[in-house]
């Protein structure tokens, strides 16, 4: 039997606001036209209904294992399929994540990380909280988030798996964003450095065999007169 989430999770800010600060996040750091995965839609979506109507053009990829969830998902695009266009939501256990099929991700939300899986989802030859991270760290984009939850239920237990992402993935811890831990892949900057100062290298080359070029050529010219 599928590890299903049992529940259908309305918005409840105070226990537990995580989906709203990232919409806050995604608002404060300007983030545009970008791809985002979401772990744990609720059945109120607001972070795939803040992509439909905040003009930003982000578009968010997210997950549910609640056939609540699901069934309200299926409701909002019936009724409002604008918000389609910026929001796909599908049903699964992110513990059967398939590498190939993903693509890749600007931002990735791991707010429910060691939350829900268990025994049940070993029965089944399911990821490990591990593998499943790795699975969508590994499709982040060089300088793209993955952001953690401090207010988790499991985040004690979702500390030493960060800390292997950590070593493991090189991610870079950020300032923290109100509950939010938030990491960076890569630095873009430092990657194109060095692209940046061999291109520059090889205008200085090109420049100077033209000089010379040009020297020699001015010289024959002076022979001959
Ligand atoms: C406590 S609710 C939180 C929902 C929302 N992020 C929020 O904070 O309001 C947990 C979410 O994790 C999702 N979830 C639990 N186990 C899951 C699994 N194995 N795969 C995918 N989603 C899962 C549930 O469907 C639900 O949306």
């Amino acid at each position: 039997m599928l590890n299903l989430y049992k529940d259908t999770w309305a918005l409840d800010v105070p226990v537990c606001p995580c989906d709203v600060h990232f919409n806050d996040f995604v608002t404060d750091k300007k983030i545009k036209n970008a791809s985002i995965f979401h772990f744990g839609t609720g059945s109120h979506h607001v972070i795939g209904i803040q992509a439909a109507e905040d003009g930003r053009k982000n578009a968010v990829f997210a997950i549910t294992a609640s056939v609540g969830e699901y069934d309200s998902y299926v409701k909002l695009i019936t009724e409002e399929p604008r918000v389609g266009n910026f929001y796909k939501a599908y049903f699964g256990d992110i513990y059967q994540l398939d590498k190939r099929l993903l693509p890749e991700f600007d931002v990735v939300t791991l707010f429910h990380l060691c939350e829900f899986r268990t025994p049940e989802n070993d029965a089944y030859g399911a990821l490990t909280d591990l593998e499943m991270a790795k699975i969508l760290i590994d499709k982040i984009k060089p300088g793209g988030y993955v952001l953690f939850y401090k207010g988790s239920m499991a985040f004690e237990k979702a500390l030493p798996v960060i800390a292997k992402l950590e070593k493991q993935r090189g991610i870079v811890r950020q300032p923290d964003f109100k509950t939010l831990q938030v990491y960076r892949v890569g630095a873009p900057k430092s990657a194109k450095k060095p692209v940046k100062k061999a291109k520059a290298k090889v205008k200085a080359k090109i420049k100077a065999k033209k000089k010379i070029a040009a020297k020699k050529a001015s010289g024959k010219t002076s022979k001959r007169k």
